[in-house]
């Protein structure tokens, strides 16, 4: 039951305990489902990237992020790893380089290996990634596409401001980038700056889903894609997944046009607060870096402290936490933990933190 994380490698929010009290909201959804009418359109082949009236409920929802988008251009995907995945396979050649933050969400390292991309790693401060030197690393060679996460970044949680996004919008521009805007986390923050969509909308896809807000098992995601790259897009949408899931599809405009996902979002950031105070008071005197409405936390250690051996300490005690290695996009590895809150009851929290101070604490200098 303390279990920080689950067992699996998972380096999103841990969202495994997500979905808990969530199973009549799907019951209900069932059977209104299953009453209505037009139950059987939901078999049928649906078009890759979905019917224009689900995307235009995505186009509504994605107003409310500061996208200003029409359904055409939006597509529906089984979860933002596969809008990523589709934005690669279809944008990007093999051999182009992809410029990523020297710390990020591991699933982009599968990608670019799977779509034979060179990751070109930017260096990170607490607050961004440093935009000198991704200025100066597209003035050395070219670079395809930047993939960032501009608001509640994984792992580091910071947000962006208008100024930081500004200067990225313009450097992909100068620079003709592609930009991959991941807004998987974006809910956490109530009131971020306007996406990199917004500053930069002929050149941005914008990534998100359901996974965080509502649930990973529901495996449903979006992405906003420019006109010039739609077809290709489509055409990639195609041939990974031929046409959107018609139930899931179903089940998830429903929940986003009568409020629910905008109702989950609100409770799950006041959860992610709670849970962060809760950190803080445990790892008191630690250096952490988090943004203060999110599901993780970052870790830095002390020189003495090896995170291998303080992973599986703690994995003996039955906390399972990831090491930097797995969001190390070059060759710098960090001495730090990435810890995920979501995943143990929030009144077990505080007591396996207490633990993970306890086993560093125990470490002789
Ligand atoms: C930053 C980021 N992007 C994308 C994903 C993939 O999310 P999904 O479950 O919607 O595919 C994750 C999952 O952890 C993530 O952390």
């Amino acid at each position: 039951m303390e279990k920080v994380e689950p067992g699996v490698p998972c380096h999103g929010a841990a969202a495994t305990d997500l979905a808990s009290g969530q199973g009549d909201l799907l019951r209900q959804a069932l059977r209104t489902m299953a009453a209505s009418g037009d139950v059987e359109t939901r078999l049928r082949q649906h078009p890759p990237g979905g019917h224009r009236h689900d995307r235009a409920v995505l186009a509504t929802y994605l107003l409310e992020r500061g996208i200003d988008t029409v359904p055409d251009n939006v597509l529906l995907t089984s979860g933002s790893q596969q809008a990523l995945d589709m934005v690669l396979r279809t944008l990007a050649l093999p051999g182009d380089v992809l410029a990523v933050d020297a710390l990020s969400y591991p699933g982009i390292k599968l990608l670019a290996s799977a779509h034979s991309l060179k990751l070109a790693p930017v260096p990170v401060t607490a607050t961004g990634p440093d935009l000198d030197t991704l200025d100066q690393m597209c003035r050395a060679r070219p670079v395809r596409a930047i993939y960032t996460i501009p608001t509640v970044h994984n792992p580091l949680g910071w947000v962006l401001d208008r100024e930081q996004r500004e200067r990225l919008a313009n450097l992909a521009r100068l620079h003709d980038c592609l930009l991959i805007e991941d807004g998987t986390y974006a809910f956490l923050e109530s009131s971020p700056p306007p996406p990199l969509q917004a500053f930069a909308p002929e050149r941005t896809c914008y990534v998100a889903g359901l996974s965080k807000n509502v649930a990973p098992g529901l495996r449903f995601g979006f992405a906003v894609v420019p006109d010039r790259h739609l077809e290709a897009a489509t055409s990639g949408l195609r041939a990974a997944a031929w046409g959107a899931p018609g139930v899931i599809t179903a089940i998830a405009t429903s929940w986003i046009s009568d409020g629910t996902v905008t109702r989950l979002e609100k409770d799950r950031r006041e959860d992610a607060a709670a849970r962060q105070d809760i950190a803080r008071a445990a790892l008191a005197g630690l250096d952490i870096t988090a943004h203060p409405v999110s599901y993780t936390l970052w870790l830095a250690l002390e020189p003495h402290q090896r995170t291998d051996h303080v992973a599986a300490d703690l994995a003996e005690q039955g906390i399972l936490v990831s090491t930097a290695d797995a969001f190390a996009t070059g060759p710098t590895r960090p001495r730090a933990l990435r810890l995920a809150l979501a995943t143990p009851p929030r009144d077990e929290l505080g007591a396996a933190l207490r633990r993970v101070k306890d086993t560093l604490d125990a470490i002789p200098p």
